[in-house]
């Protein structure tokens, strides 16, 4: 059966095209790419990668052919941590901020994260799920077709599980792919204010307990499992008790580690298994060693400091050197970055953390998958993959994070559908 779509004629297919696991080392800066390149897509999936010479051959009369003469074929990229659903917004935080106010010091005085978290209690279901649609829209726009997205604004069992169903909901209606991930540890709410331990149980003892009859652990893949562990969140300790028990009921592991003080989040990650540790802006040596030893991807989001005027950025540079495989995100959110855009994280990284434009694209899309669980299923242009695909009005890749600040995404194919 000759392909229902066939995107031919790309000056450069960078297919990603990788062995089992996510690149590391020399091999980050690999985009396995094929010039004169095609992709022939049947249904949802990838079912022909070559040159333009076997895509001809293979295209019959009912195939819809899109020529991508002069510009740049890759997959769509896989966003591995955002705080995308939420209600209402935190523009006034940000004014606070640029006169002096730290993020840490809102949060203490019971705003900032809080301020969403009273928000998001505040507003219904369907007024959740339709303020997220309006960012997912402008992620896929900007090339985004996988997604994970976070609880953590509801911080109480019933809020929480409405921003599950929030997540679920938008999955099923969005184009985008949404992978859900619990971190009913993003903060201490206020009603907890002091009893940081008190919260702990709460969440171990009544909300995890709670994802089961809510259906929520049948979830194929399972649910991720997230804490933030830092000075003014979670201590290590309470993280792994949290985590632990999110492993012992089959969930998998994330943390939100070392964006403002190491306290050891990165080890607790590496000795509990996490698929990924977060931030990572000031990890010491040792614990990158211990990351570059393991199989957690390393996820960095050079959109925080940016978003907080802040020069904290992870040092990716030394992490690829070290071995650590890294993946990159927005952490889109209301406070610290509200950024929808990957292409311009990619910036971010080659400017602050001195990645090259290529290791950019791979930690934003083949390693992004692994750090998302899917590095089956997304994140390269390979035969028996999902079509998610973008065409870039971009002669060379290397313009991907060279120009910033407009879209450079001409089309956008979404699991073999054109979406955008
Ligand atoms: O990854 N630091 C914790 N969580 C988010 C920010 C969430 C917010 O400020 O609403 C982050 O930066
Ligand atoms: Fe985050």
């Amino acid at each position: 059966m000759s392909p229902d779509l066939v995107v031919h004629s790309a000056r450069q297919l960078l297919s990603l095209a990788s062995p089992e696991g996510p690149r590391r080392g020399p091999a980050m800066g690999e985009l396995s790419l094929i010039t004169d390149g095609a992709v022939g897509i049947q249904g949802d999936r990838i079912v022909l990668v070559g040159n333009n010479q076997e895509a001809i051959a293979a295209a019959g009369s009912g195939s819809r052919l899109i020529d991508a003469s002069g510009k740049v074929v890759m997959p769509g990229f896989v966003d591995p941590h955002t705080h995308v659903v939420f209600a209402g917004d935190r523009a006034s935080e940000f004014e606070m901020r640029l006169q002096g106010a730290s993020y840490m010091e809102i949060l203490a005085a019971g705003g900032g994260i809080m301020d969403t978290v009273r928000a998001t209690r505040e507003a219904s279901l369907g007024e959740i799920v339709n303020q997220s649609r309006k960012r997912l829209d402008r992620m896929l726009a900007h090339g985004t077709t996988t997604v994970e997205a976070k609880t953590g604004y509801g911080l109480d069992t019933e809020s929480e599980l409405k921003m599950l169903d929030a997540i679920r909901l938008l999955d099923e209606s969005h184009p985008i792919d949404l992978v859900p991930t619990f971190l009913g540890a993003h903060a201490i709410p206020v009603e907890h204010k002091g009893r940081v331990d008190e919260y702990v149980n709460l969440v171990v003892e009544e909300m995890m307990p709670a994802l089961e009859p809510a259906g929520y652990l049948d979830h194929q893949p399972p649910l991720f499992c997230d804490v933030f562990c830092e000075e003014g969140a979670f201590s290590v300790g309470q993280s792994r008790r949290i985590l632990q028990k999110a492993k012992d009921l089959g969930m998998r592991l994330k943390i939100h580690a070392d964006e403002f003080n190491s306290l050891g989040g990165t080890a607790l990650a590496v000795e509990l298994g996490a698929i990924s540790a977060d931030h990572l802006a000031c990890t010491p040596e040792k614990e990158i060693r211990l990351l570059a030893d393991s199989n957690t991807v390393g996820v960095l989001l050079p959109g925080t400091p940016f978003g907080l005027a802040e020069d904290h950025y992870a040092p990716a540079r030394k992490m690829i050197d070290m071995g650590v495989a890294v993946a990159l995100a927005t952490d889109l959110n209301p406070g610290t970055c509200y950024c929808e855009s990957m292409p311009f994280i990619l910036a971010l990284a080659c400017r602050h953390m001195g990645m090259t434009p290529a290791e950019a694209i791979v930690a934003s899309t083949i390693n992004a998958a692994h750090a998302v669980g899917l590095g089956h299923e997304v994140g390269s242009v390979e035969v028996g993959k999902k079509a998610d695909l973008l065409i870039l009005d971009i002669p060379d890749y290397r313009h991907l994070s060279y120009r910033f600040g407009t879209s450079l995404v001409q089309t956008v194919i979404k699991a073999g559908r054109v979406v955008s």
